[in-house]
Parts: structure tokens; sequence; C-alpha cells
């Protein structure tokens, strides 16, 4: 029943076309079926020849030409046959695929980030291209042949028994020895063993992309072989997979081989024998003639077990391949409320909330509780890893909490329409990604719809201008490519120009002043106020000078607030803030003073 499944689901995919891969797959069989006339055209010219040759006439051969031209004429329509077969069959695997990766792709998005830092990008890549290629390659070539690889069988039988049901006996065990190897390579473990092998090449996969990533890392450090520790793990889990394999079948395998191109170990001696037994020089040359029909045809049948064979291996892949991606395409978005309520203004607050990773016991965040009325800027602090980017991300719904409530004008953020909170909300994240596409279009993603125009004014308020001016084609520069690369404190620039060009009432910044240095950082801080005026604001940094005009400082450790007050207030408290603030002005002097010298 799940056998089938698989298939059905894969032919679901290729839409309208699906009959297209029933067209190509007739098609086949029938191209199958005419490719074993020119062998039974060739036998009879054969016959013809020889008969002429025992009577002392060769021009008493007078069919021979006949019998011949049909020959060629049956494997002319047989490779026409199968030509179209295959035109039919990649139609609808070209469809098939690309269908499994929109579908996927377009499920992706709507996942939680979540999901991501969990699934290597790597790996993601690799299950839904692969995969999809996987199918398209199996649809297009291996499911046409397998079609073949049934049909042949049946007409093989009725011809083996039209000749020598004897000599097609001697034929036919071969092919059924080799028929029970190949079931003990594909059957029992093995049949679960594409999984395993398909997770071990996933797993190879995303640790070199991860360990290409990290190159620059192991470089500065003058790593060794340990620094790719993972990645040569996953190459052995692979390698025990691969070579497990490649054992397991030593032994089927060679017994295939033997005993598919064995066939004439028997159909020699049994032809002598059935020769030895004959009288009569007519019953003599019938026997030969039939003899050599099955030396004609024993190749013919090699052939085919052998696609029968690769055509088995690849529907195992294939229908992996299904179940890989579908994998994907089961996770679960993000629950989407069923009547969403509209936020009442743009005030956030997060109440008694408590998170962990997925996957993770210890407590991201325990027990939180803050709010940012409409108009007012909250900032968090702390050492790193104590919570802060998990409370940011939390309201954009990032994530899911597990305990409390994250409201956005006092509703529970899981009750606002996805767009609806996506539009409230500018989030400018801690390490900016931008596209490999124009500057213009990477600020525009923030509002597909807007003009050059008022991209360029985004820009200028994020202190981009002098960036703009400096490149080649200005606003139409490709960025990642051909040497133009932005720096880390450039990037944050775009991102907030990409913020402002939302003008969304809620931002988040996370550490958006991370990579800046004195320069850029006061660039930064003006484009900063441009985008911050009259918005409900959390930012979190590490430099608590852009901190310091906050309405409330909160200071996080180990996933708790353990102060709270202005900068002022905090001061007088004189407890953690406190102390961060003399480190903080400590280092600011430092620098000033090496900077004096
Ligand atoms: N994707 C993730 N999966 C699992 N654990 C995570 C993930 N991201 C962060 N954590 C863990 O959650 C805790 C809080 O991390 P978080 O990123 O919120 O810290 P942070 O205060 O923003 O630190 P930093 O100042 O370095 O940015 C850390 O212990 C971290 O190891
Ligand atoms: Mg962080």
């Amino acid at each position: 029943m799940k056998k089938d499944s698989e298939i059905s689901r894969m032919f679901a995919y290729a839409g309208k076309r699906h009959w297209l891969t029933i067209l190509g797959m007739i098609l086949a069989g029938l191209s199958t079926v005419l490719s074993m006339f020119p062998f039974i055209c060739i036998w009879f010219v054969v016959r013809d020849l020889l008969n002429a040759i025992v009577a002392g006439d060769i021009n008493l051969a007078t069919h021979s030409g006949a019998y011949a031209w049909w020959a060629v004429g049956f494997s002319v329509l047989s490779i026409l046959l199968y030509f179209i077969a295959l035109c039919c069959s990649h139609l609808a695997a070209f469809r098939t695929a690309s269908n499994m990766r929109k579908a996927a792709i377009h499920h992706i998005v709507k996942l939680p980030l979540g999901y991501f830092s969990q699934n290597a990008s790597g790996r993601l890549r690799k299950i839904i291209d692969d995969n999809a290629g996987l199918t398209e390659e199996f649809l297009a070539h291996q499911l046409p042949d397998l079609t073949g690889a049934v049909v042949m069988p049946v007409a093989v039988l009725v011809l083996i028994f039209t000749f020598d049901w004897r000599l097609g006996i001697c034929c036919l065990i071969p092919l059924a020895v080799s028929f029970f190897f190949m079931k003990q390579m594909m059957g029992g473990d093995n049949a679960g063993f594409m999984e395993g092998y398909m997770a071990a090449l996933e797993s190879m996969n995303k640790e070199a992309v991860e360990y290409i990533r990290g190159i620059p890392v192991v470089k500065v450090f003058q790593q060794t072989v340990f620094s790719f520790k993972n990645f040569h793990k996953a190459i052995e889990e692979y390698k025990k997979y691969a070579s497990g394999y490649a054992l397991k079948c030593r032994v089927p395998l060679t017994g295939f081989n033997v005993a598919l191109n064995g066939t004439f170990v028997l159909l020699i001696p049994v032809a002598c024998i059935i020769l030895s037994a004959v009288t009569g020089k007519a019953s003599y040359q019938d026997v030969l003639l039939d003899f050599l029909f099955y030396c004609l045809f024993t190749p013919v049948c090699t052939t085919m077990m052998n696609r029968v064979m690769f055509a088995g291996e690849q529907l195992m892949a294939a229908k992996s391949a299904v179940n890989r991606i579908e994998s994907v395409l089961n996770e679960q978005p993000l629950a989407e409320a069923g009547s969403p309520r509209q936020p009442k203004d743009d005030s956030v607050s997060l109440v008694n909330v408590s998170f962990s990773y997925p996957g993770s016991d210890k407590k991201a965040l325990d027990n939180v509780t803050f709010d940012i009325p409409v108009g007012k800027t909250v900032a968090l602090v702390g050492a790193s890893g104590s919570g802060k980017s998990t409370a940011a991300q939390l309201i954009p719904r990032f994530y899911d909490v597990n305990e409390g409530q994250v409201l956005v004008g006092d509703v529970d953020v899981r009750q606002i329409s996805k767009q609806e909170l996506m539009n409230k909300i500018a989030f400018v994240f801690q390490n900016t990604q931008l596209f490999k596409d124009t500057l213009l279009e990477n600020i525009r993603a923030a509002r597909p719809n807007a003009t050059r125009e008022e991209v360029m004014r985004a820009a200028e308020a994020a202190q981009c201008k002098e960036i703009i001016e400096r490149l080649p084609n200005g606003l139409d520069t490709v960025v990642g490519n051909g040497g133009t690369y932005l720096s880390g404190g450039e990037n944050q620039r775009i991102a907030l120009a990409r913020a402002i060009l939302k003008d969304a009432p809620i931002i988040v910044l996370d550490e958006a002043t991370a990579f800046a240095d004195a320069e850029n950082e006061h660039q930064i801080q003006m484009a900063f106020e441009k985008l911050t005026q009259k918005k409900t604001v959390l930012m979190i940094a590490h430099r608590l000078s852009t901190v310091e005009y906050a309405d409330e400082i909160l200071v996080f450790d180990d996933g708790r607030i353990i102060e709270r007050g202005t900068h002022k207030s905090l001061l007088e408290q004189n407890g953690r803030y406190a102390s961060m603030w003399r480190d903080y002005q400590t280092s600011v002097k430092w620098k000033v003073g090496k900077e004096v010298k």
C-alpha cells in the first residue's frame, strides 16, 4: 500500500502532466516489445540462408532481403517510440521536480525561524534540490525503463516457448536465479538502507558547507584536522553506509552477474544433448536454428535484467527522495490565528515569558516581564548569552513562547495575523545578510512597492549616501558580486535603511552598532535617531553609550532580568549596570587615550 502511495504522491506533483508520464510508460513498453521483433526477423534471415545453402543454391534465399528490411524497420520504430516516450517522461519529470522544489520552498518560508537554526542550510538545500533531482531522474529515465522491464519478461516468455521449450527453460533458469539474487540485494535490511544512506549523505553535505564557511577561522587560528571533526565524522558515517552496502551486495551481485552471463553454460550442453537425440537432416537443422535464436536472444535478456536492477535501485532512491522532501513539507508552520484580532496600539509587552530553544533543556528566558509603551524606547543589556536576542526574537514570532505571553497592542502575538504582525514590526538583525542583488532591491525588500525616490530617501536617512556614491553603479550596484562587498558597518546601515523604508511603528534593533567603528557609529547613531522617532523601540546594544537615553534599561543575566530602571537610577543602585558602565567608561577612556598619543 505504502509502496504505491509514494509513486502516486510523486505523480501528484506532475499536476496535469502526469498523463505524460503514463503515456511515456505505455510507449516505452511498446518500444520494448518492438525491440524484440528484429531478433525474430534476423532468425528468419538466417533460416532462409541456411535452407538455401543446404539446397546448394544461394539464390533460393529470396526472402532474406525483405526480412532484413523488416528488422531495420522494427528497430527504427522501436527507437522512435522510445525517443517519444522519453520526451513525454522528461516533460512530466521536469514539471514534477520543479513543483516539488516550489512546494518545498513555498513551505519553508512559512516555517518558524527556529527551524532553520535546527536545520543547517546545507542540509535543507540537499534535501530539496537533490531529492527533487533524484525524482526527476527516476521519472524521466528509470520509470519508462521499468515499464519496459515489466513488459519484456512476458514477451520473452512467449518467445522462449515459441521456439524450443527445452532451450527456453535453459534461458529462463539463469534469469530466475539472477532475479533471486537481485531480490536479495534490494529486499530485507537493504530496503531501509536507502533511508540511512541518504541521511548520511545529507549530514555529510551539511558538514561540508559548515566546514567551508568556517575555513577563515580555521586558517586564522592555524587549526588542523581537529577543526573539521564533525565533517570527518560525517564522512566516516557515510563511508560506513557506502562500504557496508558494497559488502552486503558482494555475494548477491556476484551471483547476479554470474547467473546472468552464464546462460551458455546451460544452453550449449542441452543443445548438444538434443542434437544427439534427433534423427533426420531436417530436424537437425531445426534444432540448430532454434539454438541460434537463443544465442542471439540471450544478450537481450542480460540487458533487460540489468535495466530492471538499475531501475529497482533507482526506485528505492526515488521513494526515499519523496519521503525526504515530504518530511520538510510536513513541518508545521507556526499556527495562524483562526479569527485574528487587531492590536489596540503599538505597545509591546512580555508577560511572565519563559522559553527554551527546541531540543534544549536550558531556559533561555526565565519568567521575563517588561512593557514598552507606545513611542518609548527600552534597551536590553547584559552579558553574551544572557537571552537578549531571544527576547527580541519572540516579538515577531520567530519562535512561540513556552510559558507566558508576548503582547503587541495588548493582543497575544499568536492571535494577530502574520501579515499584520509583520507590518507592525521592523527588525534589524544582529548579523545582517544582504541578498546578492542591487542595493535598490536590497533596501526595497522591506516594502516591494516603494519607488526609487523613497528608497533613496531611506538610504540617505540611514547615512548610506556616501556608500551609494562610492559604488560604480550607485543604487543599481549588485552587492556580493564582482568584488563589491560592504563592510559590517555598511551592511548595518543598509539594514537600517530597510527598516526606515518599512516605516513600521515597532522597531527591534539587535546589536545594531556591533560592527561600527567610531566614525561609523556616529553615522549609525544619526540613522537610529531618524528611524526611531515616535516609534516603539526595543534595542539591544553592547555599547552602553547607545542605550544611555533609553526610557528604561533592562539588565539581563542568564535569561532573567536582574535590574531595571533609567540610566540614572541604575547608576544610583550601584549594581551590575553601574559596574558595566564603569567598565565601559574605562574602555572608552583607554581608546581615547590611545588615539591622543
Ligand atoms: N538557535 C538556538 N538554539 C539553541 N540555543 C540557542 C539558540 N540561540 C541562542 N541559544 C542559547 O540561548 C541563550 C541566549 O542566547 P541569546 O542569543 O539570546 O543571547 P544574547 O544575550 O543575545 O547574547 P549576545 O550578546 O552574545 O548576542 C544562550 O545560552 C544561547 O546559547
Ligand atoms: Mg544577541
